[in-house]
């Protein structure tokens, strides 16, 4: 997919009703995006999806809902407030903010179009080899050797490269003065660790158990690019799997695969996706890796899978002073029983914005149809039939002679288990194209033969193929392709 073609993937979101730029009338704010009327359906569907996957496909997973706003102390302890940070250079004409590593990730690809491989490559590795050692001068020597100039200003007129921490910030309290100074939190993982004892007493749970949540995290990203990719106010839906030391590497695997596996269920096509096995770990981490999708604009992660150690847990546990200890009464090889220990944690993080664009990229085709001078371009979402907005849109052919109550009697037969469209007005085509720009898998059109003899059009979205059915046929019909069999079986 193009460039051009991702240009036409971010208007029709909007013309469409997906997304939306936030406080549009008020020319928008940067890297924050509203979900409209379809895009909040596929959005909720994708993370049912994920929780259906997580934690009712696994009997040891459960999930919570923590509070965005936590203790200042919770920071500290998951080492935000100190090593939450990116490197970032300044251009001087143009006074616009960078990431460094962005700025050489982009001559990579660059370097990568051109078939410059060696270069590429060769850039890569100093990239990755200043990431692990933090040197911020390396990066900036390698942004002037490689002669990168400002995309605004053209110039080479940098600052030094410095760290800047993420994390907004507020104050919770009436008075100023007594103010404490809060923090809107940059992960889900942390609402998830405090609340690891509560979790595992209360449900009794043994370890390995896993603790699962979705919901929003806010990072001031300072370079915020390609729509929905990375925002300012996003949605992770995170899940931390709570393992017997020793045991780290084993799990990480596990859930390695099974998180790519997940993805490949989608249908998008296998090849766009690849791990990417992290050089420079984050400070918690003793091994993690990203999956990747292949986006318009190249592969980027879509969701990192972290061996977070017991940082996190031993951190809170010195700050707070509480224990997080888990007594493990199973029995060792030696008959000796485990006891208490600080648990490992693997973590799987998805983004679900991310996962949206990339369901949107990978779904919109535009394809030709029609004939010779009936030629003609249809722009369709080819979404798996359970994700759509709508699954399926009735339309009396006209607007009497009973038709339409026909076509609401169809709906309300339905309306509890599916999501449905009601349209009237327009030529029958014109309609159908409009469900294919929204995904719809289904249509049905209720025309004159129905009324003698109870039957219905149904018209397939994909092949746009079109069949004659009794209207007691649309369940079944509807039933064999709408369910979540195909993706969690
Ligand atoms: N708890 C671990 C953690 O937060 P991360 O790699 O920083 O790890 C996990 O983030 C996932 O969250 C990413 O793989 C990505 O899908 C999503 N994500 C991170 N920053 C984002 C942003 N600014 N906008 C949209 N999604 C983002």
């Amino acid at each position: 997919m193009s460039d051009e073609i991702f240009k036409h993937v971010v208007s029709h979101a909007k013309e469409y009703g997906f997304v939306f730029p936030s406080s549009e009338i008020y020319d928008g704010l940067g890297a924050v995006y509203d979900y409209g009327q379809n895009g909040v359906e596929l959005k909720n569907n994708l993370r049912q999806y994920w929780w259906k996957a997580m934690v009712q496909m696994h009997e040891n997973i459960v999930g919570i809902d923590a509070a965005i706003f936590m203790h200042p102390k919770t920071w500290k302890a998951s080492g935000h407030i100190d090593g939450f940070s990116d490197p970032m250079i300044d251009n001087k004409d143009s006074k616009k903010r960078y990431r460094a590593d962005n700025l050489l990730e982009d001559k990579i690809a660059r370097y990568e179009k051109d078939g410059k491989t060696n270069k590429a490559q060769e850039l890569q590795n100093e990239l990755d080899a200043a990431l692990l050692e933090n040197d911020l001068a390396k990066l900036k020597s390698l942004i002037e050797q490689h002669e990168i100039a400002c995309p605004i200003s053209g110039t080479r007129n940098w600052t030094d490269v410095r760290q800047f921490n993420l994390m907004f910030s507020t104050e919770m309290g009436a008075m100023a003065e007594d103010a404490d100074k809060i923090y809107l939190r940059p992960e889900t993982a942390q609402g998830i660790f405090v609340n690891f004892l509560n979790v595992q007493k209360t449900g009794r749970m043994k370890i390995p158990f896993g603790i699962a949540q979705t919901g929003k995290a806010f990072r001031n990203e300072i370079i915020a690019r390609q729509f929905i990719m990375r925002m300012r106010e996003f949605e992770q839906m995170e899940m931390q799997f709570f393992v017997r030391p020793g045991t780290q590497q084993q799990w990480y695997e596990y859930w390695k695969e099974n998180r790519l596996n997940w993805h490949k269920k989608l249908g998008l096509g296998e090849s766009n996706y690849r791990y990417h096995d992290h050089v420079k770990l984050a400070h918690y981490a003793d091994a993690a890796v990203d999956i990747e999708f292949n986006f318009p604009f190249g592969f980027k992660e879509l969701e990192g899978i972290h061996s977070r150690t017991d940082f996190d847990l031993r951190s809170h546990q010195e700050l707070s002073g509480k224990k997080m200890q888990y007594f493990d009464a199973e029995l060792d090889e030696n008959g000796k029983a485990y006891g208490n220990y600080i648990p490992y944690v693997i973590e799987t993080s998805v983004g679900l914005d991310r996962l949206f664009l990339s369901v949107l990229c990978a779904s919109y085709k535009e394809e030709e149809v029609g004939e010779d001078d009936k030629k003609d371009t249809r722009v369709v979402l080819t979404l798996p039939p359970v994700l759509a907005p709508y699954k399926v849109a009735i339309f009396p052919l006209t607007k009497k002679d009973g038709l339409p109550e026909i076509a609401r009697k169809i709906i309300d037969d339905l309306k509890l288990d599916y999501n449905c469209f009601y349209e009237e007005k327009d030529a029958i085509g014109k309609r159908y194209r409009r469900q294919d720009a929204l995904g719809t898998p289904f249509c049905i059109t209720v025309d004159h033969e129905s009324l003698e003899n109870q039957t219905v059009t149904i018209r397939y979205r994909d092949t746009m193929l079109q069949e004659r059915i009794p209207i007691t046929r649309i369940r079944e019909i509807l039933a064999a392709e709408i369910n979540w069999h195909k993706l969690l079986a």
